[in-house]
């Protein structure tokens, strides 16, 4: 696992916005899973700066999304779908043909699940998972105690979670928060080729300090982060501020090649 600890959230995501730019001017059809969430805005806005101002081109990118309420039509202002192409499809040059959010108003959702999961596989797999840390630890919307092998589907979500979603993207109100969610399982996000998780703020250094230092466990599904072949973690210092061995991560880091990102 790569940690860089980030001046703050401004320059992670240029850093990773850095990384995907790179990705798609190599190959233009690179496949991204993608999160939505407060974490990626600040990504969205810099590829879409990239896209308006360096000619980044998504032309030809595909990207699948982790997950969506269960219950929520695309055009609900609180859907991911609708955040999707509110913060970042609706600007850049992409083909919404091309853009996947799971189904939260499938009528047969383990249907709806085993043709996301074929989706990803006949786009030939993604390359690069974008990922957020919810409070607890969950990945997607993977909540304690989902198999760490699990594929696409539907996961009744914790309170801390609704509560967490309430404040930032229902004007505070819980009994609009679905209590489900369609969501790409976490042996799917391990397959990704590069998995890249970012998280700000004091809130997520818990969870974070468990992900990176703590033992692997379906308490905290982010651990499975542990098995991936090539996970990065880009934090800002709050964030990193419970990890134990922080001067060891920093001086790998001062060795890394992902130091060029900063430029
Ligand atoms: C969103 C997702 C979630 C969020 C996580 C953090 O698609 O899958 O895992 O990444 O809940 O949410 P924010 O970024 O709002 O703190």
């Amino acid at each position: 696992m790569d940690i860089v600890i980030c001046k703050d959230r401004e320059q992670a995501a240029h850093m990773v916005a850095g990384l995907i730019d790179r990705a798609i001017r190599a190959k233009p059809d690179t496949v991204l899973g993608l999160a939505t969430g407060a974490t990626p805005i600040l990504l969205y806005k810099d590829l879409i700066r990239r896209h308006r101002d360096e000619g980044l081109d998504f032309s030809r990118v595909r990207t699948w999304n982790l997950d969506e309420y269960v219950g929520l039509a695309p055009t609900h202002p609180a859907s991911y779908r609708f955040f999707m192409n509110d913060q970042l499809f609706d600007h850049v040059n992409i083909d919404k043909a091309n853009t996947h959010v799971p189904d939260g108003m499938a009528s047969d959702f383990e249907a709806a699940a085993a043709a996301y999961e074929a989706g990803i596989a006949a786009d030939g797999g993604i390359d690069i998972q974008v990922l957020g840390i919810g409070s607890d630890g969950h990945i997607g919307f993977n909540e304690p105690t989902t198999s760490l092998a699990s594929r696409t589907h539907v996961q009744t979500l914790m309170l801390g979670t609704r509560l967490d979603n309430a404040r930032l993207f229902f004007g505070g109100n819980l009994d609009e928060v679905p209590k489900r969610a369609i969501t790409m399982g976490i042996g799917t996000v391990l397959e990704s080729r590069t998995a890249i998780l970012m998280a700000f703020g004091k809130g997520k250094a818990q969870a974070v300090a468990a992900m990176v230092e703590g033992a692997i466990s379906h308490m905290t599904p982010a651990t499975a982060l542990q098995m991936h072949r090539d996970a990065k973690v880009f934090i800002d210092e709050e964030a990193a501020s419970l990890l134990k061995n922080i001067d060891f991560y920093r001086a790998v880091y001062a060795d890394s090649p992902l130091r060029a990102l900063e430029a």
